[in-house]
């Protein structure tokens, strides 16, 4: 059985496999390490769209196609029938939780205007002092996967009080429904996305959405760029009634001209939330435990159905 898979440091990292089992390495998409035919098993680059999908219709063997990234947006509807896609869910929960209280304390705690005064050598006490903080703040999670209920975990020492949404309500353990947005919207000062990018979350951030958040009040988006309307965001903002903290965009990458880049109000930063260096040997963790139960006829987990 042949598995394709994106690193060569993968080979090691995937842990004790079938002897049926044959590792290729195809990095680039461009240059196949051999035939197309015979693969049945392949994990496309890191966050890879577009030319990499391309190859899906190439693969005349392929059986699953299991993702390196917690989202599978690019490739959700584009799988042909009858190949089983899968995400790396758990993977990304430690590093996308901390870039999300990293980037909430740097934007309440002023660091962005306190690096920028540092660059220039200002001792910025009286422009910057006092800054706001997070304790006491109540923080709104939308999207309470299992992202979600990490960044809860690591906020909850800094005395925060927690609102989770999700698609459907969850009573029984206090999981809001994503209808209930414009009542839970005016109450949060921080609204942190972190739901799929789907056909329903498309554009969830839309002008209403950003008018029912209060003055002063955060947004931080570590889900994906086409989640929030980029425009209504822009204007928003613009008038600096609420700020962001981003790392992803829309378009993505952002054009150096778009006037999100120069925003006092906006920490901006290139979509590394999950790009830390625990990010091989945690995801070929998940990809060695899916090839080693195809292998042997077993139900793989994370498969991805409608989009979720
Ligand atoms: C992911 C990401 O989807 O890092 O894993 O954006």
């Amino acid at each position: 059985m042949k598995v394709w898979i994106p690193h060569q440091a993968g080979r090691t990292l995937l842990g004790e496999l079938p002897p049926e089992v044959t590792v290729e390495v195809a990095e680039d998409v461009s240059r196949l390490p051999s035939e197309a035919a015979g693969v049945r098993f392949w994990v496309p680059p890191f966050l890879a769209g577009g030319d990499a999908t391309a190859l899906l219709g190439e693969l005349p063997d392929l059986e699953v196609v299991q993702l390196l990234s917690a989202g599978a947006d690019a490739w959700a509807g584009r799988v042909p029938p009858g190949v089983t896609l899968c995400d790396a869910r758990g993977v990304h929960d430690p590093s996308t939780a901390e870039w999300v209280v990293a980037a909430i304390l740097s934007q309440l705690r002023a660091f962005p205007a306190l690096a920028r005064a540092q660059a220039r050598r200002d001792w910025a006490y009286d422009e910057v002092a006092p800054t706001d903080e997070l304790t006491g703040k109540r923080v709104l999670i939308v999207g309470a996967g299992s992202i979600g209920t990490a960044v809860r975990d690591r906020l909850a020492p800094f005395e925060v009080s927690f609102t989770l949404v999700a698609r459907t309500a969850r009573p029984e353990q206090g999981v809001h429904g994503v209808a209930e947005l414009p009542g839970l919207l005016p109450e949060a000062d921080v609204v942190v996305l972190l739901v799929p990018l789907t056909e329903h979350t498309r554009g969830l951030v839309d002008e209403k959405f950003l008018a029912a958040m209060r003055d002063g009040a955060l947004l931080v988006n570590a889900a994906r760029g086409p989640v929030a309307r980029t425009e209504a965001l822009v204007a928003e903002l613009r008038t600096g009634r609420i700020s962001a903290a981003l790392d992803v965009t829309d378009p993505e990458p952002l054009p150096a001209d778009h006037e999100l880049w120069a925003m006092p109000n906006v920490l901006l930063t290139p979509h590394v939330a999950g790009s830390v260096r625990g990010l091989l040997p945690r995801a070929y963790r998940l990809v060695g435990d899916q090839v080693r139960r195809f292998a042997a006829g077993e139900p793989l987990i994370n498969t991805v159905v409608d989009g979720y």
